[in-house]
């Protein structure tokens, strides 16, 4: 699932884009309440928060291409092969505070 760190309720210090952060605080919610109904069933289910890029959403301020973004977007998506559970990581693999 394509999250974003602005779904991080946590991590929330500067509010702003408030509609869109509630979006993706409710996906998150979502996949953790899906990995606990399926706690047993060994997959691996990954929240990723891709960073801000320079797309028609990320507009043109953005500091990441899609081309430098996107390989590191897919690193993230191999290593989480077969490490079973939900993750919410971000394009360098780091943990997002939920
Ligand atoms: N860009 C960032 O900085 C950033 C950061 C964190 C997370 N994300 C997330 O990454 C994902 C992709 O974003 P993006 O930056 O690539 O955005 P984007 O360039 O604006 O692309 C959005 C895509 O969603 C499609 N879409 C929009 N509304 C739709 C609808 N109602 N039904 C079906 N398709 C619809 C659009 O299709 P059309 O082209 O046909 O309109 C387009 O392909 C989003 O979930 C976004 O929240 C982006």
């Amino acid at each position: 699932m394509i999250s974003s760190a602005q779904g991080s309720i946590s991590d929330n210090m500067n509010g702003r884009h408030e509609v869109y952060r509630s979006s993706k605080s409710a996906l998150n919610q979502l996949m953790r309440s899906y990995a606990a109904r399926h706690a047993d069933d060994g997959r691996a289910l990954l929240l990723m928060a891709p960073g801000w890029i320079r797309t028609d959403l990320g507009g043109p301020k953005a500091p990441f291409s899609v081309e430098e973004s996107i390989p590191k977007v897919v690193d993230v998506l191999i290593s989480k092969h077969g490490r079973p559970g939900l993750e919410y990581l971000d394009r360098d693999g780091n943990t997002v505070r939920w």
